[in-house]
């Protein structure tokens, strides 16, 4: 089917807010929402007029629900206009939106919605899922100025498919300001996503202040110009640059973290490493020189892994990473690692040779390497309490022991993992990379890294390939991620643009239950 034909524009769920509104009667809110919530049971009774009076409670002292109950005051006044105000329980009465714990509920990011005559409950067993019970609500609103809206009698039960539901920010390519990311993570929060995979490190630019290496941001973060088109062989002699502090890093993990969104930093080596190099060439082999990479693609200098130095460069850096970011894991890379500097390196062999890394029919000695390097940085971050994610090509040389594989080249390394007992986060570049064009007709749009990924085709995506994995097996997929990859996205506007409304659908594959997908269905909606 194609959605175009019976919807010519089909919209994200934040333009879907934008319904139009009638200064005389009421208008309806509507529960069916994207994503689509579990189970919504309409009941016989009058509905829940909001209006400005209402008022948002929480109860008393508890201060995580204060905080929700703002949020919640801020949507929608958003959506509708009206500035509701919010007070503790027992100092409220009247029509109330009630926010409140109720540890029945099992899992731990569900949520409950009663409307009745006199009350909206919003429940969960954890602010979290309270939070996520608020996104419903607030997307169940048309968007009007200060209309009063009714509100369905109802009850909706509703609780996520997966736990792991991401999506990737690429800002090495191009940079974007803390404003943009607070806003890249409000659309996360809609769309009920609730990690950020911020890729913060690349050949083109290092993005993160590292205290111990000032070169990183001095020099790595400033490429001296940029490539023009699709590596053509003209640039626009322009420097371009940025990055953030670890300031304004600690600020956008607070941001997120006030929106139940857990943000996962990734440092990408030991390939995609031409900025760091450029700070620091003794971190390479041929000791470079080397330049912060002014063309889009994979290079084949690459940290050297035979050099005790590098190492203790990458623990460095990963130690302050993991003193910033809270989140449990930590994102260490692994793509696109060509190995033509290591087979030439006499470090390199050195290293291979001192640690009897052996060629076999399934893996080169250098293919070895790298997994010898992964394994020791596994147990450098381990040393501290968290876990590596890597993408898929880390299969190569054999996993490290704890990782999680992030699976891009398709299915195929997510299921190799999986049955290998690793846990799996599917992100296949044939549904889920939004720097893929999202038509056809590409000489109508801005330019974009070829391919062509339509909302259809993103909605079709099944992230656990029962056909080809035990039940057993299955428990590894812990959920699935898009990915944003700003070669082609030059402003934060592009990015808004690329990701939707193919967020939307995103949003169905890691929310809602399988057997609820419909994507005529979800077109209209
Ligand atoms: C990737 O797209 N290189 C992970
Ligand atoms: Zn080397």
């Amino acid at each position: 089917m194609d959605i175009r034909i019976k919807v010519p524009v089909l919209l994200s769920a934040v333009v879907l807010l934008t319904a139009s509104c009638s200064p005389q009667k009421p208008i309806s809110g509507n529960y069916e929402v994207v994503p689509l919530p579990k189970q919504i049971a309409i009941k016989q009774g009058n509905p829940f007029l909001l209006t400005g009076k209402t008022t948002i409670v929480y109860p008393s002292g508890d201060s995580a629900l204060s905080h929700n109950a703002r949020l919640l005051s801020g949507y929608i006044e958003e959506a509708t206009g009206f500035r509701l105000p919010v007070k503790e329980e027992n100092d409220a009465s009247g029509k109330l939106i009630r926010l409140l714990t109720d540890k029945q509920i099992k899992e731990k990011e569900g949520y409950r919605l009663v409307v009745t005559e006199n009350a909206v409950e919003v429940a969960g067993s954890t602010p979290a899922g309270i939070f996520y019970g608020m996104q419903t609500l607030r997307k169940s609103l048309p968007v009007c100025d200060r209309i009063p809206i009714e509100l369905p009698a109802a009850t909706v039960n509703d609780h996520p498919r997966f736990a792991y539901r991401g999506m990737m920010l690429d800002v090495g390519r191009h940079f974007f300001t803390v404003d943009s990311v607070k806003r890249f993570i409000d659309m996360l929060a809609l769309h009920n996503v609730n990690t950020m995979h911020w890729h913060l490190t690349d050949d083109q630019g290092w993005r993160i202040e590292i205290k111990k290496y000032p070169r990183l941001t001095e020099v790595g973060s400033i490429r001296k110009e940029t490539v023009i088109g699709r590596n053509t062989n003209e640039y626009d002699g322009k420097p371009y640059g940025g990055f953030y502090t670890q300031d304004e890093i600690r600020d956008v993990i607070a941001y997120a973290a006030e929106r139940y969104i857990t943000i996962i930093p990734e440092i990408d080596l030991p390939g995609h490493m031409s900025a760091a190099l450029a700070s620091y060439p003794e971190l390479g082999c041929t000791g470079g020189p080397y330049e912060v990479g002014t063309r889009w693609g994979v290079k084949d200098d690459v940290l050297c892994a035979g050099n005790n130095q590098t190492l203790s460069f990458v623990e460095d850096v990963l130690a302050e990473v993991i003193d910033l970011f809270p989140s449990e894991y930590i994102h260490v890379g692994g793509d696109e690692c060509p190995k033509v500097r290591w087979e030439k390196c006499p470090k390199c062999q050195a290293r291979i040779k001192a640690e009897g890394l052996k060629a076999d029919n399934k893996h080169t000695a250098e293919n070895r390497l790298q997994s010898y390097v992964m394994t020791r940085i596994e147990r450098f971050v381990n040393s501290k309490g968290r876990q590596i994610i890597g993408w898929d090509e880390i299969l190569e040389g054999g996993l490290a022991p704890q990782v999680t594989v992030m699976s891009w080249r398709g299915m195929g390394g997510g299921i190799e993992a999986a049955r290998q007992k690793h846990p799996v986060i599917m992100s296949p570049n044939g549904f889920v990379y939004f720097d893929f064009y999202q038509t056809d007709r590409v000489e109508e749009e801005p330019l974009a890294n070829g391919g062509y990924l339509p909302v259809e085709k993103v909605y079709s995506f099944e992230p656990v390939p029962a056909d080809q994995l035990t039940a057993e097996e299955q428990k590894y997929i812990v959920g699935a991620q898009a990915n944003l990859w700003s070669e082609y996205m030059t402003t934060y506007k592009q990015v808004e643009y690329m990701t939707l409304p193919r967020m939307a659908a995103l949003a169905e594959i890691q929310w809602t239950m399988p057997e609820k997908k419909d994507l005529n269905n979800f077109a209209q909606r």
